[in-house]
């Protein structure tokens, strides 16, 4: 079998409207060692404007440590970073807004208060509060208590306090972890929505299924290291194939024949067919019914890249959402 590194290239060469749109972070070899353990391993990543950019990994692979870099909270061992082509500064750092762990709110006090608070303490007009609490879906909700709040709108309000300085991009960690699927959704809507306002987005998941949903961009990290970065979009990329079993003498003509197969194998007793884009195993198991031949055993490979996403963070026995 191939390595999850023989198809995944870590370099991506950005696309003619990529190379338009302005770098807003690049690291350079980034690297964090805890004692004998390193965390992140010589990360190059870069970030461009309007992107979405998802840091996917399993559990443990550096996406939070990186994050901390970012945001200054911990020190790079070695290689260095630029926000807008500028190392970090308070300047920078004001032009970023993160949810990066628990922030800490009153629980007596409104979500409402809780922004003016936040946004005091932080020294920004509290002018954009009505605006992000009607983005993140709590202007109904605005003068109850936090501790009244579902864990759902308290997410969506740590998001709102982010905002509240009307950052240029907004870093999340694992915005979704602990949510229900009512609440997964809702905080997917909004980082959309968020994304449509015009801001760059930096999220960190071991989701793979989440990165689809709502990122343009990413990157794979697996034991600190980059494996992949590249759009979202290529995930999908690469014809299906299609295993089949069914009894019939003249099957491999017939195979043939359909308009979807590119290529028609022999293997092992079964049969792969490679799909033409657009064309899936139902149409294929549609076409062989109709000539009055039912298959015993019908399966579609991954994709490969896909595929070898998913072995990457089942690797340390990551749930995967499928
Ligand atoms: N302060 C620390 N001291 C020692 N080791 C640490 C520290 N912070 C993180 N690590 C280790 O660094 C590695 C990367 O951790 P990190 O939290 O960045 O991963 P992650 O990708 O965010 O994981 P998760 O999906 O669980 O949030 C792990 O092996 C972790 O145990
Ligand atoms: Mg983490």
């Amino acid at each position: 079998m191939s390595s999850p590194s023989d198809n995944l290239s870590p370099l991506h060469s950005p696309s003619p409207s990529e190379r338009r749109s302005e770098v807003v972070l690049s690291t350079d070899k980034l690297t964090k060692n805890f004692g004998r353990l390193c965390a992140v391993n010589r990360l190059d990543l870069e970030v461009r404007s309007g992107q979405v950019f998802g840091m996917l990994g399993p559990n443990g692979s550096g996406k939070t440590t990186t994050l901390g870099m970012l945001m200054g909270v911990t020190n790079p061992t070695s290689g260095s970073f630029r926000w807008f082509g500028e190392p970090a500064s308070n300047l920078t750092r004001k032009k970023i807004g993160a949810v990066l762990e628990h922030p800490i709110f009153y629980p007596y006090l409104s979500g409402q208060k809780n922004l003016e608070l936040n946004a005091m303490i932080k020294g920004t007009d509290p002018a954009n509060i009505a605006k992000v609490l009607n983005i993140v879906e709590l202007t109904e909700r605005k003068d109850d208590k936090y501790k009244t709040y579902s864990l759902g709108m308290k997410q969506r309000l740590a998001i709102a306090s982010a905002l509240v300085s009307d950052p240029v991009i907004l870093i999340l960690d694992e915005p979704t972890n602990g949510l229900d699927p009512m609440g997964i959704a809702e905080i997917r809507e909004i980082i959309k929505r968020i994304a449509a306002d015009g801001k760059t987005i930096i999220l960190a998941s071991h989701l793979l299924d989440e990165v689809q949903k709502v990122c343009t961009h990413f990157a794979v990290l697996r034991k600190g290291s980059l494996v992949h970065t590249g759009p979202v979009d290529d995930v999908g990329k690469g014809e299906e194939t299609v295993e089949l079993v069914a009894y019939h003498d003249d099957l491999s003509h017939i195979l043939h024949e359909f308009r979807g197969s590119l290529l028609v194998k022999a293997e092992s007793g079964k049969y792969l067919v490679r799909m033409r884009e657009g064309f899936h195993a139902v149409d294929l198991n549609k076409f062989l019914f109709e000539k009055g031949i039912v298959a015993s055993h019908l399966i579609t490979q991954k994709k490969s890249l896909e595929k070898q996403f998913l072995e990457i963070l089942q690797e340390q026995n990551v749930e995967v959402r499928r």
